[in-house]
């Protein structure tokens, strides 16, 4: 057994249709270690599952490689499988069934004796506090119930590393924040879990290191910390005129503003960069009276992994 838990190499997932080639990913180089909890953050469309697929096993890659545990995802892919528990982002059990008789599916079919099978899942349902709906169905469930039904059965065969996609979406802020907890016992408990969101709060609250991918590239890998001293901690202001395009009136003069890093226009929006955001925002108000426009919204983002995104790819997360 390596430290290595993931180790991926320019892998690449290419997708012909009718409408087009998209590189859903676009060779990512990334490796995590054992034990951590790593998160793979990217807005819609970015290529987490489509990465989560490939390590997995479900989705074949064009090109590159990737190891899990050791192995090849194309080479020794039931070797993979062995090692892996999964949660994807959409609810695959078997709505007709209970909790219990899913998990004890799962269970069996990873060749546990029926008796083990029933210990473990009523030890697992214990864990996530389901007991008392083991012999509820599926269909009988809110969405977060279904979740952690999910991530139990992920863990009847004591995975060696955990995949999650997206595992709060959908959720609500107190169900996303217990599943939160759950899964940071399980980290101090050395379980290895990667996991991919959108909410960067998430990442943020969560995540050892995290990985911000966007059309299908890895932006940036690190440290929460060491994410945002790459930005040098700059706050990014917003600022919203009432007209359309109006922000390119003033950007010339906004730029030579002191205490100014960068300011762009997109739209009716300025969006200003700066280490000093307090003066910055008087100044520019006043750049805007006197340029007779109207002001109709500020944003003020603090340095954080919004504004590391906003720094490697120029646009806002949500756009
Ligand atoms: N089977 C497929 N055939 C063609 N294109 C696909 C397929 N699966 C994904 N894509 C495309 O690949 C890109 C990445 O998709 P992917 O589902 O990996 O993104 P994601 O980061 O998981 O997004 P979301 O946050 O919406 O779940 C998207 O542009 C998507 O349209
Ligand atoms: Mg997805």
């Amino acid at each position: 057994m390596t430290d290595v838990a993931v180790d991926t190499s320019e892998l690449r997932k290419t997708y012909v249709t009718s409408s087009g080639v998209t590189e859903a990913v676009a060779g990512l180089t990334l490796r995590v270690g054992r034990g951590e909890l790593f998160g793979l953050l990217g807005p819609n469309g970015a290529g987490k599952t489509t990465t989560m697929g490939m390590l997995t096993t479900r989705i074949a890659p064009t090109s590159g490689t990737a190891a899990v545990a050791g192995a090849d995802v194309v080479g020794d892919p039931i070797a993979v499988r062995r090692s892996i528990g999964v949660v994807p982002q959409y609810n695959n059990l078997d709505r007709q069934l209970t909790a219990l008789e899913n998990l004890e599916f799962s269970g069996r079919y990873a060749g546990l004796t029926a008796k083990a099978a029933r210990r473990r899942a009523l030890e697992l349902l214990e864990l996530f506090s389901m007991e008392s709906r083991a012999g509820a169905k599926i269909n009988e469930m809110s969405g977060g119930q279904a979740q952690r039904v999910m991530l139990a059965r992920a863990l009847m065969r004591r995975p060696d590393i955990l995949f999650l996609d997206e595992p709060t979406s959908g959720l609500d802020p107190q169900t996303r924040v217990n599943l939160w907890d759950i899964l940071r016992r399980m980290r101090a408990d050395g379980q290895t879990i990667v996991l991919s969101t959108h909410y960067m709060e998430e990442a943020e609250s969560l995540c050892d290191r995290i990985a911000i991918v966007d059309h299908g590239t890895l932006l940036a890998c690190d440290t929460l910390d060491a994410l945002k001293a790459s930005t040098d901690l700059e706050t990014v202001l917003t600022l919203t005129y009432e007209t359309d395009a109006d922000a390119e009136k003033i950007i010339a003069q906004v730029k030579e503003l002191a205490g100014v890093t960068n300011a762009e226009a997109s739209g009716e929006n300025l969006r200003v960069f700066t280490l000093t955001p307090d003066g910055v925002l008087a100044a520019l108000v006043r750049v805007g009276q006197d340029a007779g426009l109207a002001l109709a919204d500020v944003r003020i983002v603090r340095p954080s992994l919004e504004t590391v995104f906003l720094n490697l790819t120029g646009r806002e997360y949500r756009e």
